[in-house]
């Protein structure tokens, strides 16, 4: 279903004369940030919303749209925005100062959360980001095995830093960002995933240090993996003597109470954590076996503290505000319901987005498990599913009141998930009234 975002310029037109606002706030962004946002993700055409403010399952632009919110704040939303019982928390600790320099016990409250939900997390170090999760899990591996190379797979996505910019986006030869040293990526080998002799033929001609995966697929589940090749991959890696790491980012806490591995009883040695792990502030952790998080402690042995551990610093790790919001999240997920309720909402969203389709008499379906959906135009479940449709249909979608995304949130009503669904059907009919859909 071949188009271009062009072919949709009566969408684009509307949106453009119905936000002003918008359109000068970006006018004005633009001259000082590059394309006016601060994550790729932000893009939009023809220009992005700028938000004054949040509730619940809705946002509020500058110029006065309210929208039902399927980003939730790239996934850290769990519980949607502003909730009460994490932003009550924050609020009283804001009053008690937003940075020591100096330790407090709060983080042990929230490391102690993480080991109860995590089947792999014995020991936890905190970050201020996913990014740096996964770049201190690697140099873990890389230090606990004395060996240099990673092996990743195609279309995983593990943050912006240097070695995990292989093979993310296609084309997948291409790598993700320039800037990135020929030498750093030689290190990091690319695979499809799904297939366990290549996972074991790639392992046999390499020292590799580690084996780091989205465990659910690409983009939290975006591109689906085999739960048995999964578990397969644990049995690899236990017998070839690789560290398995899964980056949990977002499904840590997305997937259920202890993540995918929780979900499906597979441990990997570490986990990178992030998003609901901190409750809608910056935060991330990794977590895992405690010979390989403790090297990051100082030790009376010679030779150790410069030579033999992993040094680490972060002005922002673990602040008080983040800690805050992390244990006042993770205690009020603990017991489920607002998985089961954001589980729910997708499933509606599926379900009713099929009927839509279906109806609609197109070539498309829906996909994803827990609290993701992801509609695909062209056959494939992967990140390409939405083709050139993609760009206005996040513009029709939010002439009709919803920022689409993947992901739902538990503050979800029954009337947000048929307003969405209505929503749908009213934007297929702006995309079919373009040509875009024959
Ligand atoms: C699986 C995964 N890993 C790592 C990251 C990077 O996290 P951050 O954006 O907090 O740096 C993300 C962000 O979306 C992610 O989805």
């Amino acid at each position: 279903m071949a188009t271009t975002v062009k072919s949709a310029a009566g969408i684009f037109e509307r949106y453009a004369a119905e936000r002003p606002n918008s359109l000068r706030a970006f006018e004005r962004a633009r001259t000082l940030l590059p394309d006016g946002v601060e994550h790729d993700m932000r893009v939009a055409h023809p220009f992005p919303l700028y938000i004054e403010r949040a509730d619940g399952a809705y946002k509020w632009d500058v110029d006065g749209h309210r929208y039902v919110d399927y980003v939730v704040g790239h996934g850290s939303l769990l519980l949607g925005q502003n909730h009460p019982a994490v932003m009550g928390p924050v609020r009283e600790a804001l009053e008690r100062g937003s940075h020591f320099g100096a330790s407090h016990e709060a983080v042990a409250d929230w490391a102690e959360l993480v080991t109860a939900m995590v089947p792999s997390a014995e020991m936890v170090r905190f970050h201020s980001s996913g990014t740096e999760a996964t770049m201190m899990a690697i140099r873990m591996c890389r230090a606990f095995t004395g060996r240099d190379k990673v092996l990743k797979f195609d279309e995983h996505f593990h943050g912006w830093h240097d070695y995990v910019t292989n093979s993310v986006y296609p084309p997948l030869d291409i790598p993700m960002s320039s800037g990135v040293p020929g030498v750093v990526r030689d290190l990091v080998t690319a695979i499809p995933v799904n297939d366990a002799d290549l996972v074991r033929r790639t392992l046999a001609a390499g020292d590799y240090a580690c084996v780091i995966l989205e465990p659910s697929g690409a983009g939290g589940g975006n591109t689906p993996t085999n739960v048995a090749w999964v578990r397969e991959l644990r049995t690899i890696c236990t017998e070839m003597d690789v560290p398995l790491l899964f980056d949990e980012v977002i499904t840590g806490f997305r997937f259920g109470t202890g993540g995918y591995q929780k979900e499906f009883g597979i441990t990997p040695d570490l986990t990178t954590l992030a998003k609901i792990l901190a409750g809608g502030l910056p935060g991330g952790a990794v977590a895992g076996r405690r010979e390989f998080v403790s090297q990051i402690e100082m030790r009376d042995e010679p030779g150790w503290n410069r030579g033999g551990r992993i040094s680490h610093q972060g002005t922002f790790n673990a602040n008080p505000l983040a800690a805050a919001a992390g244990i006042a999240c993770l205690s009020h997920i603990a017991d489920g319901k607002a998985h089961a309720a954001a589980n729910a909402a997708a499933e509606r969203l599926r379900t009713g987005f099929d009927r839509v389709i279906s109806r609609h008499g197109i070539d498309a379906h829906t996909y994803g498990s827990h609290s993701f959906f992801y509609v695909t135009f062209n056959g494939r479940e992967d990140r390409t599913a939405m083709g050139a449709i993609g760009a206005p249909l996040k513009a029709a979608m939010m002439l009709n009141g919803v920022q689409w995304g993947a992901m739902t949130s538990a503050a979800l009503t029954e009337a947000d998930t048929d307003l969405t669904i209505d929503a749908f059907d009213k934007s297929l009919t702006m995309l079919a009234a373009e040509g875009l859909l024959s």
